[in-house]
């Protein structure tokens, strides 16, 4: 009798041990009702964002990017870019041939940009860009051309101009010194006149949002909106002037970096954050900033999942209640990671062989538990990201007093494109959110080294044009 009072204490304590995790998980599935009420929240914040009187203290800064027009297949030239602020530190020469037979040739090189450099002095980290450009131009033997340059710069920057942008604040794992408020074009410039090489004509700063959708545009015309699922989270589109207060004139339409990563930064989700978000975003680099950007993003997602398996191991449910070194390791769940631990070609062992690779010792158990905490995460990641792209689209829709609007979103990202479900879950929640839009979703190749020189071709024609 003992022994079977012991068998049903152990049946029970499993029982509520499998109760008490999905309850911690349940915070994370999202209702229909909830998810409209993003997307609602989302409109809310983007129409701050574009009015003059409520544009200083709005997150979401919706800012101009003095880009007037998708390309048009007229752009032709030998365009230097440089790719900051996503996985990897690109550049890349880009020619682009107009007329019957178009055509964009690219080549590039990856450089690697220490976790020291980016979190030095902002001297340090444009001699550091300035150094690779030259090996790059050396490598390419094109050291004595001064090509036009074009900057994708993937973090929110104030735009006067196209060759202007004050950065607002740095995201992801930046923290350069001495940049925040300084025209970063004016940083490059003067970091390539120290290192006395080689010139260059800086034309235009881009956000990836933007060269994303400029590259999917010059192959689809119907391309008006830009998706960054990667490393950061964040999207632009195109506004028409008349409601952009931020910049004189009414006539067509301007690309609006959305920067909407800074979404919920006025407390606006903070009935959707649980204990393990604010956890994340205390531990970040820029506590309090990019909330939502927090909680889709590849940088973090890996953060949230950590955060909550440490706490089920503390309650003893995982890991045999024991913390590991690993488990204490920041970043230790790279979107790689979590792309492999949740693709379902994957049998639990290989979970398992993963988990080990990372330094984690799990039984089949412990795996079933990670998996679904993971899934959890990335599921709730692609619905409020979802959520935020609804809003646009139905944005572009009302704007034009469409009752129906067909539109394409180029789309980047390592996330969206690595992570086995990421994708379609996101798909799916924009179609039920923004049911009088039909959406369509175009991966951008290479988008943005290939948009910001497309950018520069444009920025240079109209250029030329202003001279005559
Ligand atoms: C961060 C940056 C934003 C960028 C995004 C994707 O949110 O602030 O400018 O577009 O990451 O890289």
């Amino acid at each position: 009798a003992k022994g079977a009072a012991m068998v049903t204490a152990v049946a029970y304590r499993l029982t509520d041990q499998a109760r008490q995790i999905q309850q911690t998980l349940a915070e994370f599935r999202l209702s229909k009702a909830q998810l409209l009420e993003v997307k609602k929240r989302m409109k809310v914040e983007i129409e701050r964002g574009l009015k003059k009187e409520s544009h200083e203290e709005a997150t979401v800064k919706m800012l101009p990017t003095f880009v007037r027009s998708t390309p048009d297949g007229t752009e032709n030239g030998d365009f230097l870019a440089l790719d900051l602020g996503g996985t990897n530190f690109r550049v890349l020469l880009v020619k682009i041939r107009s007329g019957k037979r178009r055509s964009v040739e690219m080549h590039n090189k990856i450089y690697a940009i220490p976790a020291e450099v980016m979190q030095g002095t902002g001297e340090e980290l444009f001699d550091h860009i300035v150094y690779c450009i030259s090996d790059f131009l050396d490598y390419m033997g094109m050291k004595s051309a001064r090509l036009p340059l074009g900057f994708t710069f993937s973090f929110p920057c104030h735009q006067t101009s196209l060759d202007a942008g004050i950065l607002v604040t740095w995201t992801k794992g930046f923290k350069a010194t001495d940049c925040e408020g300084e025209n970063v074009v004016e940083l490059l410039r003067e970091a390539i006149k120290r290192k006395e090489e080689f010139e260059l004509d800086v034309v235009a700063i881009v956000n990836d949002t933007v060269g994303t959708m400029m590259t999917c545009a010059y192959e689809e015309p119907t391309c008006e909106v830009g998706l960054i699922a990667g490393t950061g989270s964040n999207a632009c589109y195109m506004e028409e002037a008349r409601n952009i207060e931020l910049v004189e004139g009414n006539e067509g339409r301007m690309c609006v970096n959305m920067e909407w990563g800074a979404f919920g930064d006025n407390g606006c989700l903070d009935d959707i954050r649980t204990v393990y978000d604010q956890a994340v975003d205390e531990n970040s680099l820029n506590e309090g900033k990019q909330r939502y950007e927090k909680m889709c993003s590849g940088m973090y997602l890996g953060e949230i999942v950590r955060q909550i398996l440490t706490d089920l191991t503390k309650r003893g449910f995982l890991f045999r209640g024991k913390i590991s070194e690993a488990l204490k390791t920041r970043g230790i769940f790279e979107t790689k990671f979590l792309s492999q631990i949740e693709s379902d070609r994957l049998a639990l062992l290989q979970v398992r062989a993963i988990l080990q690779q990372l330094g984690l010792d799990s039984t089949c158990d412990d795996s079933i538990i990670v998996k679904e905490v993971c899934g959890t995460v990335s599921r709730r990641a692609a619905q409020i990201c979802g959520a935020g792209m609804a809003a646009v689209v139905d944005k572009i829709r009302e704007n034009r007093g469409l009752e129906h609007l067909n539109v394409t979103v180029g789309v980047d990202g390592t996330l969206y494109k690595l992570h086995p479900h990421f994708s379609r879950i996101f798909h799916q929640t924009v179609k039920e959110l923004a049911p009088k839009c039909d959406v369509n979703f175009l991966l951008s190749e290479d988008g943005s080294g290939k948009g910001a020189a497309l950018i520069t071709a444009v920025g240079c024609r109209q250029r030329e044009m202003e001279a005559q």
